[in-house]
C-alpha cells in the first residue's frame, strides 16, 4: 500500500531527471550511489553478456541489484525494462531473449533514453526499442509483456499503487516480475519522506 507523501511530485520528478541526466552525461561524477560497469560486475551480471554492453550504456549503469539473479529470460520473450536508464539491463535482456524476442525500455529522462538508443545501435540489437515515458503512464496495451524487469526505479516513485497497477496491466497472465529495488524494514519518518535528496539518491 502507498504511504501518503507530502511532497510535490512534479518537483521530485524534475530533481530525479536532473540527477539521472547527470548520470548519463557526466558518468564519472562521484554520485551518492555506485554506478558503472565495475558495479554491474560486482552484482554478478553474467560476464559473457555484460561484456557485450557498449561502454556508453555500461558507464551510466545505476542499478541497485541484479534482476537476472531472479531468473534467466528465455528466447522469444517480450520484456519490459521499467526505468531502463542508459540501457544496460535492456541490452543484457536482449541477448537472453535473442532476435526472436523483444525488449522495450521505458524511462522518463531523455538523456538516458538517448544513451540507451545509442547503445542498442552499437550492439546491433534491432529487437530493442526505447520509449520516453513515465512509468505511471505506460503507453502499451494490456497484457503485452511476458516479463517486466526493473532496477532501482520503484523506490523513486512515491505512488507505489500506481506503479504496480501499471505493471500488472501490461503483464500478460502468468507473466513474471523481476524487480531489483531498495526495501526498508522500518517506516521512513515524515521528515525523511519530505527530503528530496533522500528520494533522488
Ligand atoms: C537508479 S536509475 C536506474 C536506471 C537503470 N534501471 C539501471 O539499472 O541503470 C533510475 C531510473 O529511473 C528513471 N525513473 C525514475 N522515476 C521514473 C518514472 N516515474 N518514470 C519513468 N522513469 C523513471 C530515472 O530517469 C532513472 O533513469
Amino acid at each position: 500500500m502507498s504511504v501518503p507523501v507530502e511532497i510535490d511530485v512534479e518537483t521530485l520528478k524534475c530533481e530525479i531527471k536532473k540527477t539521472y541526466a547527470q548520470v548519463s552525461t557526466e558518468p564519472d561524477t562521484n554520485f551518492m550511489f555506485p554506478t558503472g560497469r565495475a558495479w554491474a560486475r560486482d552484482l554478478d551480471y553474467p560476464p559473457d553478456l555484460l561484456m557485450n554492453v557498449p561502454d556508453g550504456s555500461a558507464e551510466s549503469f545505476a542499478g541497485v541489484a541484479n534482476p537476472f539473479s531472479l531468473g534467466h529470460l528465455f528466447p522469444g520473450e517480450h520484456v519490459l525494462d521499467l526505468g531502463c536508464g542508459a540501457g544496460t539491463d535492456s541490452l543484457v535482456a536482449a541477448q537472453m531473449v535473442g532476435p526472436e524476442g523483444r525488449v522495450t525500455g521505458v524511462d522518463m529522462t531523455p538523456e538516458m533514453i538517448a544513451k540507451a538508443r545509442a547503445g542498442a545501435l552499437e550492439l546491433g540489437a534491432e529487437h530493442v526499442e526505447f520509449v520516453e515515458s513515465e512509468v505511471e503512464r505506460l503507453p502499451f496495451d494490456d497484457e503485452t509483456f511476458d516479463v517486466v524487469i526493473s532496477n532501482g526505479v520503484v523506490d523513486l516513485i512515491p505512488d507505489k499503487d500506481a506503479v504496480f497497477a501499471a505493471l500488472f496491466r501490461v503483464l500478460r497472465p502468468g507473466g513474471r516480475l523481476q524487480l531489483a529495488d531498495v526495501t526498508i524494514q522500518r517506516p521512513v519518518s515524515e521528515e525523511g519522506r519530505r527530503n528530496i535528496d533522500l528520494w533522488t539518491g
